[in-house]
């Protein structure tokens, strides 16, 4: 992405780092992991508002099986470090006991989000539970995750774009930038 200029969100300056096709190329690949390890299962994808929204519209669009989408909701973040404030979870009304569920996050970081959301899902008692999520930062995490369907890997880094933001902007920008 040498061509594209360097934009500015609030104060900050960023640089391009991920085009709209390398995204769609690593969201393509695990779609299509996806797609082989559920055939025949009907799972229940759970997407990660809001920041989870870009990445599960292109990834479940290429899923080919039978499969259910719901969202949820359940961290605040401010500025470029983690808070590590977990909300509670919101908006998961389906019964979720014995199905197969696979969240859907934008990226993770030190693993706080998850690390608090697991328990909470897993005392719902699923069949199963496994984590897609766009970006992994392997230098930041802090717990023990099984993260079995990461899209790509990226340094500890502040990104946005495709869905993540910088204090609310940037969301809607198709390709990632980096800070500057
Ligand atoms: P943890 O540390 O809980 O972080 O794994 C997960 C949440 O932190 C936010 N986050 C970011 N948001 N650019 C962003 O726009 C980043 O580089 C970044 N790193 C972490 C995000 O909300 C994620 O769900
Ligand atoms: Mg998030």
């Amino acid at each position: 992405m040498g061509s594209s200029p360097n934009i500015t969100l609030h104060d900050k300056a960023f640089r391009p780092y991920l085009s709209a096709a390398e995204l769609a190329t690593a969201v393509e690949a695990v779609a299509a992991r996806l797609s082989a390890d559920y055939a025949g299962r009907r799972p229940l994808f759970v997407v990660v508002l809001t920041g989870g929204f870009m990445f599960a519209s292109d990834l479940l669009k290429r899923y080919t099986g039978d499969c259910e989408i719901v969202f949820i909701r359940v961290a605040s973040y401010e500025g470029t470090s983690s808070t590590g404030q977990v909300q509670e979870v919101l908006g998961l009304r389906e019964d979720v006991q014995g199905r197969d569920l696979v969240l859907i996050e934008d990226i993770v970081d030190t693993g706080t989000t998850l690390h608090h959301l697991l328990p909470t899902l897993l005392a719902k008692k699923p069949a199963s539970v496994e984590i897609a999520a766009l970006f992994f930062k392997p230098a930041s995490l802090r717990y023990p995750l099984k993260l079995n369907y990461i899209a790509l890997e990226i340094p500890n880094d502040f990104v946005v774009g495709y869905g993540l933001d910088y204090d609310g902007l940037g969301r809607n920008l198709p390709e990632v930038y980096v800070a500057a």
